[in-house]
């Protein structure tokens, strides 16, 4: 056993995922892939960690605080700039248009998780690498995926324990006459309020008003309460189709609570916007976000090709959990004891004929005595306890004993695996 720890730790923002945690992690990616999102429908796929930067600077925007000073951004030794990315949809939109799936049946529907890479100052719930499930329906215009976005999210936070408030608000058209007509109100509001705003939120009033939304700074998060809602805005189209939205959250029994102020942060969302807070995550209170973005593509340079999704922040989720906090697996379901050397060179082959049964086993490869096993026994999580000794190896059979009730019978070596597969079925 080493005395003297590493002179190296895990770099700021960064964390090493280890037991138990790290089962709590997969089994978030269990009930998403095979319990909620598969069976709706949605598919696995990944992109590369890093992307041409410019997928982020145009799919993502280069005035937002993502692009603008969060990016881990270096050039490779051809010289080409790339970026590690910081989120997943822009990168998916790419990969959807480069790989013409947008050509086969649509909506394209699609998950993605994997790390995510951004320079933002670290505290409880916000990480410099952090971990995203990234849900995208690719395809079509209509609210009715929307709504199916939405409730997927819903449903996959309470399977996953965490008690959230949905926000929603619609942003309108990027290019349509609804956003136009906002941008000029809301510019002007800021014009008027000016000198109560951050000093570095003024200088974005013209290149990109929206951002104000973002700041994290109180002044401008005072003025930003009482700016023109968006809503108020919306042209025909948009307003028939956030009602449409609107109308499928409440047939499904949806609660929400709309929020003017919700803009998201990234430069593609247009139309429906939404975000899943918590109490529990202190001040990172958001753990899901998504919305729209018809014109992603095009800024890829691809055609039109509407889309709407979200993501979901892993860590912030086990956080928020009430439940995956005290979800323990149960893989090793009988844990050997072997008493004595000879006992020892007998575990072995029992060990690994539970194994190739199927049975989950495990037993002590550090040579303790019989009340070490026994706590190594119990730490395992096993429900059995197989002990091994002198008298059980003459009379070739072993002692079992349940390791809930304590109760223990001798049985036939022979009838070890007939019997544990009884009892554990
Ligand atoms: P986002 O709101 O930037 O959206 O991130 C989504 C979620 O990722 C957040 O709600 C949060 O749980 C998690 N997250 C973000 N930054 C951090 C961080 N520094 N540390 C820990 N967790 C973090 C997007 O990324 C969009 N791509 C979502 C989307 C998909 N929109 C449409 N499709």
């Amino acid at each position: 056993m080493s005395d003297q720890p590493s002179s190296f730790s895990a770099p700021r923002g960064t964390r090493d995922l280890l037991p138990p945690e790290s089962w709590r992690w997969h089994r978030v990616f269990d009930v998403a892939l095979n319990r909620v999102f598969g069976p709706a429908g949605y598919e696995p796929m990944d992109t590369p960690i890093f992307e041409h930067t410019e997928v982020f600077e145009r799919g993502v925007g280069e005035a937002t605080e993502v692009v603008s000073k969060q990016m881990y951004t270096f050039n490779d030794r051809g010289g080409r700039s790339l970026t590690l990315r910081p989120e997943a949809t822009a990168g998916i939109v790419r990969a959807v248009l480069e790989n013409r799936l947008d050509r086969g049946s649509l909506p394209v529907k699609l998950l993605c998780w994997g790390p995510m890479f951004r320079q933002e100052r670290p505290q409880k719930g916000r990480y410099r690498q952090f971990t995203q499930i990234d849900i995208e329906a690719i395809g079509s215009e209509g609210p009715a995926i929307d709504a199916e976005i939405i409730e997927l999210a819903a449903r996959f936070l309470s399977e996953a324990g965490a008690e959230c408030r949905l926000l929603l608000n619609s942003l309108g058209h990027l290019d349509g006459s609804c956003r136009l007509g906002y941008l000029k109100a809301l510019v002007d509001y800021l014009r008027t309020h000016e000198n109560e705003l951050a000093p570095e939120d003024r200088s974005r009033i013209d290149d990109n008003p929206l951002r104000a939304f973002d700041s994290k700074e109180e002044p401008t998060i005072a003025v930003m309460k009482g700016a023109p809602a968006i809503t108020d805005h919306l042209c025909n189209d948009c307003e028939q189709h956030f009602d449409e939205v609107r109308r499928l959250l409440d047939a499904l029994d949806l609660e929400y609570t709309i929020d003017h102020t919700l803009v998201r942060g990234l430069d593609y969302y247009t139309r429906t916007a939404f975000e899943f807070v918590s109490d529990d995550v202190g001040a990172q209170a958001s753990v899901l976000g998504g919305g729209r973005y018809d014109g992603l593509a095009e800024s890829l340079g691809g055609g039109h090709l509407p889309g709407i999704g979200f993501a979901l922040g892993v860590d912030r989720l086990l956080l928020a959990s009430r439940t995956l906090s005290e979800w323990q697996p149960r893989h090793v379901g009988v844990f050997v004891v072997a008493l004595g050397d000879r006992a020892r060179s007998e575990a072995l082959p029992i060990v690994t004929e539970l194994r190739r049964a199927g049975v989950g086993a495990d037993w002590d490869l550090m040579g303790r005595g019989m009340k070490g096993q026994m706590k190594s026994a119990d730490r395992s999580g096993a429900n059995w306890a197989v002990i091994l000794g002198d008298d059980e190896l003459d009379a070739g059979e072993v002692t079992l004993k349940d390791l809930a009730t304590g109760e223990q019978q001798r049985i036939a070596r022979g009838q070890l695996v007939i019997r544990v597969r009884a009892k554990e079925s």
